[in-house]
C-alpha cells in the first residue's frame, strides 16, 4: 500500500486528490489549517475506501510548520509515495494596494514551502528509486498578473527542472496548470468570478482524474481540458506586450 501526502487537503482541488487517491486505494496523510475539516475528511474517507488517513494540521505560511510537514516527508520509518503540493490562496488587491506582509505570506505558501517540500520529498524517494511530485501550479503562471501569477510560473518552472533533475531515479514530477475550477478559492480571496463564461469552468473531479493520468503516462506538464492548453499554447506564444495588456491577466487571474 502506498501513501500520499496532500497539501490543502482540506477543500477544493485537494480535497478531490485526497478523495481520488484513497479511491485508488492509497493511504493518506492530509495537510491544511482546518484541522476539524481534516478530521471529518479522514472519517469519511476511512470509511468509504478502507484507507489509513493521518491527519497533520500546519499552516504553511510558517516556517516552522512546513520543516514539521518537510520532517514527515523525509521521515524512512514512514514512506511517502506521492506528494501533492497543492495548498494555495490569491489576493484581490493588486501588489501595490496589499500590505507587503500578506503578500509575503502568499510568497511563503506558493513558493517556499513547494520549494522545501519538493526537496524532502524528492532526496527521500530518489534514496528509495520510486516516487511522485505533483505541484498545483496555475494558467496564471503564462500570464503577467501580480505576485500570484509570478509565484505560479516559479512553480511551473521550478517543476520542470525538478523533473529534470529527477530523470532516470524512478521519481517523477509533475506540474499540474488548472484553469478557472469551481472550489472556494474566488470566494476566499473575495474575487468574483463573473464575466468569465460558463465554458472556462473546470470541475475539480475531471481536472484531478486527468491530471492523475497525466502523472501515470510521466507528463511533466499537465493542463486538462482542451480551452486551456489551447489558451496556455497561446499565452506561451504571444507577444510579451500583449500577454501584459490581457484583460484576464488584469481583472481574475485562475
Ligand atoms: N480554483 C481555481 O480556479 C484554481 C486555478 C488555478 C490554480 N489553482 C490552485 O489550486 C490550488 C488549490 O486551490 P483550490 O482552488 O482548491 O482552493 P480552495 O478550495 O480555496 O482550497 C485551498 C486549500 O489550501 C489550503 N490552504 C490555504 N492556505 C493555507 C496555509 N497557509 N497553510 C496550509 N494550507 C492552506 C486550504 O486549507 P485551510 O484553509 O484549511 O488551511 C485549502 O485546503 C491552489 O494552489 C491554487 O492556487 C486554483
Amino acid at each position: 500500500m502506498s501513501t500520499a501526502l496532500i497539501t490543502g487537503a482540506s477543500a477544493g482541488i485537494g480535497k478531490t486528490f485526497a478523495t481520488q487517491l484513497a479511491q485508488r486505494g492509497h493511504d493518506l496523510v492530509v495537510v491544511a489549517r482546518n484541522e476539524q475539516r481534516l478530521e471529518e475528511l479522514k472519517a469519511q474517507l476511512e470509511d468509504r475506501y478502507s484507507v489509513s488517513v493521518e491527519v497533520l494540521p500546519a499552516d504553511l505560511s510558517d516556517r516552522l510548520d512546513i520543516q514539521l510537514v518537510a520532517d514527515r516527508l523525509s521521515d524512512p520509518k514512514r514512506p511517502v509515495d506521492l506528494l501533492v503540493n497543492n495548498a494555495g490562496y490569491g489576493l484581490k488587491k493588486p501588489f501595490l494596494r496589499n500590505e507587503i506582509r500578506d503578500e509575503e505570506d502568499m510568497l511563503t505558501v506558493l513558493v517556499r514551502s513547494v520549494n522545501v517540500l519538493s526537496h524532502a520529498a524528492a532526496l527521500a524517494m530518489r534514496e528509495r528509486g520510486h516516487g511522485a511530485i505533483i505541484n498545483v501550479s496555475s494558467v496564471a503562471g503564462f500570464m503577467a498578473s501580480g505576485t500570484y501569477s509570478a509565484a505560479k510560473s516559479y512553480v511551473t518552472v521550478f517543476t520542470e527542472g525538478l523533473a529534470t533533475e529527477l530523470a532516470r531515479s524512478g521519481v517523477t514530477a509533475t506540474v499540474l496548470c488548472p484553469g478557472f475550477t469551481r472550489t472556494e478559492f474566488h470566494e476566499r480571496a473575495g474575487i468574483k468570478g463573473h464575466g468569465i463564461p460558463d465554458f472556462m469552468w473546470l470541475q475539480a473531479d475531471s481536472l484531478v482524474k486527468a491530471c492523475l493520468d497525466d502523472v501515470d503516462k510521466g507528463k511533466v506538464i499537465s493542463i486538462p481540458s482542451a480551452q486551456y492548453k489551447i489558451a496556455a499554447t497561446a499565452l506561451r506564444l504571444l507577444p510579451r506586450p500583449i500577454v501584459r495588456a490581457g484583460k484576464l491577466a488584469r481583472k481574475h487571474r485562475p
